[in-house]
């Protein structure tokens, strides 16, 4: 058995008086997909701003592996190797396939995304390696073909694909996907379960956000329900399948 890579602990976040986050404890074992789902407004996505710092806790603590990570900055949570996509893709319109990517694994290496823009002298050994190991991972998840069409230009399934690469670049050991089924079709929804599946296999924990159950009951090793703010389940696809307090929720809504 691996250890555990992210331990969040009684963490809570209100808004006004809305409880999102309500005293909320997980921990992800390394390795694994673990998946977290619930109703509309459940506050999946506020659990994860929490944990890559894009919002601050109330209350509460985030460990990853083992350290302290409870309000840092998303750049420092990212640095540490916790990367995300989001519910609605951010990629750069107008910089190409291979352009995007390119600044997703400059945030990993040493010298500056800015200094290398320029050209400076010391940066074109690392650039041409970053090239070639952004050239091998747009290889590995098919998007060679597209690599220097402008974003705005390719079809929305294939963006969602460009925002995993590019989080991927950053050579993440936890890799946060905010519903990446979004807006996909029943065959891209497919091929986006085998490059999780894919992702965790080469040693990337994942946790994942999504409203596709079908896609989750597949490819999740544990899944955690979240309902008002408060976690209501947590367990293996199967056990979350027939717990009647999750079939409840699902059923109203
Ligand atoms: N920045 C914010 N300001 C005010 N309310 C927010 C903010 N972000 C989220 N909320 C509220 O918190 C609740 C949880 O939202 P969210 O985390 O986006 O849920 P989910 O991702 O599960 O659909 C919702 O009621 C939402 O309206
Ligand atoms: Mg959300």
């Amino acid at each position: 058995m691996s250890g555990v890579i992210l331990n969040v602990n009684n963490l809570n976040r209100s808004f006004g008086g809305l409880h999102a986050v309500d005293d909320v404890t997980l921990s992800v074992e390394e390795g694994l997909i673990k998946s977290i789902i619930g109703p509309n407004g459940a506050g999946k996505t506020t659990f994860f701003n929490l944990i890559s710092g894009n919002i601050r806790p109330d209350s509460g603590h985030i460990h990853f592996y083992g350290k302290d990570i409870t309000g840092l900055k998303p750049f420092q949570v990212a640095a540490l190797g916790i990367c995300r996509t989001f519910q609605n893709t951010r990629l750069f319109g107008h910089m190409t396939v291979m352009e995007n990517i390119m600044v997703g694994r400059h945030l990993k290496s040493r010298s500056g995304f800015i200094s290398s823009l320029l050209g400076l002298p010391g940066n074109i050994r690392e650039e041409k390696s970053i090239r070639a190991s952004v050239l091998s991972l747009l290889e590995e998840l098919n998007l060679s073909g597209i690599k220097d069409e402008l974003c705005i230009n390719i079809p929305f399934g294939l963006q969602r694909k460009v925002e995993i690469a590019r989080a991927l670049a950053v050579e993440p050991e936890l890799l946060m996907l905010d519903e990446p089924a979004a807006g996909l079709n029943i065959y891209e929804t497919t091929e986006l379960g085998q490059l999780i599946g894919k992702i965790r296999d080469r040693g990337v924990t994942v946790l994942l956000v999504e409203h596709d159950i079908s896609l989750v009951m597949n490819i999740s090793d544990e899944i955690m329900v979240l309902n008002q703010g408060k976690k209501l389940a947590e367990g293996k696809p199967k056990e979350i399948q027939k717990n009647e307090e999750v079939i409840k929720v699902y059923l109203g809504e």
